[in-house]
């Protein structure tokens, strides 16, 4: 306990820390030509971009500085050191390191999306070696309903490593695409943190108290430091935070859920995200055309955003675009208009399906009701978590 009000501290300091470097550190980055212009204001300004940097490194030094505090006794007596929690300790931060790095780099060089989808499997290697040095555990226990046909637990072996690698890619990505409107990326991670944090101290006194006490070692330092970046970053936004922020953020949940071994019900935080990558898929595989930005559309006249759309030319209609676009006008996922040649409909995020849904409205009340929905969502997953995962499972 001591260690965790100690860890509470030091990411106080943090939080001030980030706090006052970002204002301080503004015009560098806009020198170094690294800004871009909001696209929901009339003001063209130069705002500094890749911002998370920042507050990303901070993280990184204040776990550093834990080191001594968390591993302090061992240090001591170095001949009961605890090496593999050590090297579980450094392959994440080597990770979240590696994703800092690579997230800047596509700041800087604007690297295109294959690339974005290997950065975070090569830097999720080292997390895997130390998964597979320590625990090389890749049984799934079945739900009681299918253990009559499946068994008790079932070995994937490799499969269990794709999963891993693939989970890295997801939440590093799925947080870049929820995105475009003022303060939309950090507010969804703080909840999301915010939700690990919670689930953390309520297993505290579980079986797996120690995953937990490492769970919190990273996510009370993310958080405080993510809490002084979204002031900075809440509507009206005085910096962007890039995609370093977000390669940075959905590493770091990535390595709380494999080495915390909870990697499902940090899925279960992502629900919104999860919804939202699902539905983006056709435009994120070209399927239907799919523009630079796909953020909401500003009118300076009534300063609202709206529904942003996409135009699909009806000669390039095919079997699998149709397919696509008749289920979603069956759920009523998309406000569509026709004309001789062309269909036009909203791009594909659920930024875009809340305006069709809830129509215009300012750029602030749209990231609220989108938070808003996120902690519904979290709420929801702890349902899921507790009471409905226990008829399914024993033990929980
Ligand atoms: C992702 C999205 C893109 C979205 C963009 C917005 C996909 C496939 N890509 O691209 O649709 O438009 O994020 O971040 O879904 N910006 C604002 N207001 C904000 C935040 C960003 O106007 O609150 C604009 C700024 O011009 C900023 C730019 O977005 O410079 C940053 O975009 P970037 O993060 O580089 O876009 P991607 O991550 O490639
Ligand atoms: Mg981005």
């Amino acid at each position: 306990m001591w260690t965790i009000i100690i860890i509470c501290i030091i990411s106080l300091i943090a939080y001030f820390v980030t706090d006052e470097l970002i204002p301080k550190l503004k015009d560098l980055f806009i020198k170094a030509g690294l800004y871009g212009v909001d696209l929901c204001k009339v003001s063209k300004d130069k705002i500094p971009e890749a911002i998370g940097v920042v507050s990303g490194c901070v993280f990184l030094v204040t776990n550093f500085l834990f080191i001594p505090v968390v591993f302090g006794n061992s240090l001591i007596d170095t001949r009961n050191f605890p090496h593999n929690e050590f090297a579980e300790l450094l392959a994440g931060l080597l990770s979240i390191c590696c994703m800092l790095l690579l997230g800047f780099a596509d700041d800087v060089l604007d690297l295109r999306w294959r690339y974005k989808l290997l950065l975070p499997t090569v830097a999720s290697l080292p997390l895997l070696v130390v998964y597979y040095v320590n625990f090389n555990s890749t049984t799934i226990i079945v739900p009681i309903p299918l253990r009559d046909y499946l068994g008790p637990s079932i070995n994937i072996g490799f499969l269990y490593y794709i999963y891993m690698g693939m989970l890295a890619v997801f939440c590093t990505n799925a947080i870049n695409i929820l995105a475009g409107i003022n303060g939309l990326e950090v507010g969804q991670s703080v909840v999301i943190a915010a939700s690990i944090i919670i689930f953390d101290f309520m297993e505290l006194r579980g079986e797996q108290y120690k995953a937990h006490t490492f769970s919190l070692h990273l996510m009370i330092p993310y958080l405080a430091t993510t809490l002084a970046l979204l002031k900075h970053n809440w509507y009206p936004s005085r910096v962007f935070i890039g995609d370093t922020f977000c390669y940075v953020s959905g590493m770091t949940f990535a390595v709380v859920g494999i080495l915390g071994h909870f990697s499902k019900t940090v899925l279960l935080f992502f629900i919104p995200q999860i919804f939202n990558f699902i539905y983006s898929t056709p435009q994120l595989f070209h399927i239907i055309p799919c523009p630079r930005h796909r953020l909401p559309k500003y009118s300076a006249e009534t300063d609202l955003v709206q529904a942003s759309r996409t135009v699909i030319a009806k000669k390039d209609l095919h079997l699998v675009n149709g397919v696509i676009l008749k289920t979603f006008t069956l759920l009523h996922l998309i406000e569509r208009v026709e004309d001789e040649e062309y269909i036009t409909i909203n791009n594909l995020t659920i930024i875009n399906l809340f305006l069709i849904k809830l129509g215009p409205m300012p750029e602030k009340r749209l990231t609220s009701s989108l938070l808003i929905f996120q902690i519904f969502c979290s709420c929801l997953a702890f349902i899921i978590r507790y009471p409905m995962a226990s008829y399914f499972y024993n033990n929980i």
